[in-house]
């Protein structure tokens, strides 16, 4: 059943250059346009939103943070990200020309599950990106976008990101799309750049090993910082959070810019801390930036694990650790920079004995608020 792997998270890792091509499989059309008919909501409707709000909880909740960069540049329309255990209880302002995304892997979590309840109360759309056939939140959705990761067995969420991002991503195209928007050309290019990016995760996967003695060199360190910028910053959330679930070490992931306003007084003498680069091309001020952030935490004695881009050689002087990745669009990165950081938490947590499938309080899905 775990296909030859050791544990079922090794195998959803492996599986993932399949769930992100399944959960594409039939949606784009062979003139390069998205089809989501399945969606259910017209195109008229989707030109009535004038506002997106995202629920989740957990790794789901990552997802919906960047998928708000995707969804606010493509379309201008402002998104807003919460999670769902908090969203009710602040009244927030909803109304029919809402959008609220539910994102559950499970499609069973009763906070997220409350936090759409009270959408509809309101008289907002709910679209649920789910994983699970007929799960109670797509039932009581009004729209569902499945994401076609297979059964996730493992607690620890990997193939099931993976495909909330690529779910993300086709919501937020696909507004574009019947909206129309200034990013008309992008859109396309970007459809294009998705339809082939399982490639790019397979060969990401390929080069694991490094990662992993990396990993294993780590195991008697207590504390593990990871910092993003942009959408790296929500992948520096989510691989602060696989490190606290599966190896139980303190990780915390920041915002980069947010270092000199605090964290940085954390920083001493050889403690790891991850780092993800955004693309030099593109939107080159938010990889200069990092770049000094990278200069400032080494000159701290910081020992640098730096993510980056095939051929950005900039970095190479102030990594102690350089981990490579592919070549992508600035909004698709995190679907190829947080599969390093899957493997990380996962080769950690077995070098320190833990139990990877079934972490310590933990349970797949969480069904109490
Ligand atoms: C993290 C993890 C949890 C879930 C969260 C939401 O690895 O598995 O943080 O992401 O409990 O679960 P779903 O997506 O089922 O609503």
């Amino acid at each position: 059943e775990k296909g030859g792997y050791d544990y079922f998270m090794l195998k959803e890792i492996a599986e993932q250059p399949k769930a992100v091509a399944d959960t594409l499989l039939g949606r784009i059309d062979a003139a390069g346009s998205l089809c989501l008919d399945e969606l259910r909501i017209s195109a008229a409707e989707l030109r009535e939103v004038d506002k997106v709000v995202i629920v989740a909880c957990g790794t789901a909740f990552h997802a919906g943070l960047i998928a708000k960069y995707a969804i606010e540049h493509w379309t201008r329309i402002p998104c807003e990200v919460e999670l769902a255990s908090e969203f009710r209880y602040r009244d927030p302002i909803l109304d029919s020309r809402s959008l609220v995304v539910a994102i559950s892997q499970s499609g069973e979590t009763m906070d997220t599950l409350m936090a759409l309840r009270h959408a509809r109360e309101q008289g907002s759309r709910v679209l649920a990106i789910c994983n699970t056939n007929g799960s109670t939140i797509p039932r009581e959705s009004d729209a569902v976008l499945y994401t076609h990761a297979g059964p996730e067995v493992a607690v620890a969420s990997t193939k099931a990101f993976l495909t909330q991002l690529v779910a993300c991503y086709l919501v937020a195209l696909y507004l574009g799309q019947v909206r129309g928007t200034k990013w008309g050309d992008e859109i396309g290019a970007v459809i294009r750049d998705l339809s082939k990016i399982s490639h790019e995760v397979e060969r990401v996967l390929e080069t694991m090993e490094p990662v992993r003695e990396l990993a294993r060199s780590l195991a008697g360190k207590n504390t593990v910082l990871f910092l993003g910028r942009h959408v790296g910053y929500p992948v520096a959330l989510e691989g602060a959070l696989k490190l606290k679930e599966l190896a139980y070490m303190h990780a915390e992931g920041f915002a980069a810019g947010e270092l000199k306003h605090g964290p940085i007084a954390l920083i001493e003498e050889d403690l790891p801390v991850v780092v993800v680069v955004p693309s030099p091309r593109g939107r080159s001020v938010l990889h200069d930036k990092i770049v000094s952030n990278i200069q400032e935490i080494r000159a701290r004695g910081a020992r640098t694990i730096v993510i980056a881009e095939e051929g950005d050689e900039t970095v190479v002087p102030y990594a102690d650790h350089l981990i490579r990745i592919p070549a992508t669009p600035t909004l698709l990165q995190p679907l190829v920079a947080t599969v390093p950081l899957q493997v990380f938490a996962c080769e950690l947590a077995t070098a320190r004995g833990n139990e990877v499938d079934q972490p310590r309080n933990l349970a797949k899905s969480v069904t109490v608020e």
